[in-house]
């Protein structure tokens, strides 16, 4: 299929709430997932949600073995996840730096739930429910977040924790383990 085009930070479009997918097994679905992957693996990303190609649709991919662009972290299973729904399962939350392939070259450190389970369907419409931590955890609430119009510069723990990739790295702010491009 397709490489698409990824929005960046300041196209409205990422800031709109994404409509719910009623009929599954169909080929424009299948096309746009196709088209999602081929991007996301274009641009090294761990994951990516339909409106970072400009479709208001709630549909996320996410998952890699090993990912240039976070060497340090364990593997996340490949998964297409539609119209989602996320529980934390504690209180517990742990800060962590991000990336996001609608803001390229920057990272900034944000707080997350440790422990998740979500739920939600595949493309043919398989019910999904699982329990994340660490990592896979955060990947998947970045994700969502993307479906109601929230990009990660809106949930910084602090915004003096911001900024350039190459720059964090130089400062010690980001290590290498967590982030190499
Ligand atoms: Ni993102």
């Amino acid at each position: 299929m397709a490489i698409r085009p990824v929005l960046r930070l300041g196209d409205p479009r990422l800031l709109e709430v994404c409509t719910e997918i009623t009929e599954f097994n169909t080929t424009e679905l299948d096309n746009l997932i196709t088209d999602m992957f081929d991007t996301m693996q274009a641009e090294d990303g761990a994951g990516l949600a339909a409106p970072q190609i400009g479709i208001g649709l709630r549909v996320v991919i996410f998952g890699f073995d090993k990912n240039p662009r976070y060497p340090g972290m364990a593997a996340v299973p490949m998964t297409v996840l539609i119209n989602p729904e996320i529980s934390p399962l504690d209180d517990k939350k742990e800060s962590g730096w991000e990336g996001c392939l609608s803001v390229p070259g920057m990272r900034g450190e944000v707080s997350r739930f440790s422990h998740i389970r979500y739920t939600g369907y595949d493309a043919a419409g398989n019910r999904l429910d699982v329990t994340a931590e660490g990592f896979h955890a955060r990947v998947v609430q970045h994700e969502c977040d993307h479906l109601d119009g929230i990009i990660y510069t809106q949930r910084l723990n602090d915004p003096r924790k911001f900024g350039f990739t190459q720059e964090l790295l130089d400062a010690g702010m980001l290590a290498v383990a967590e982030h190499c491009e």
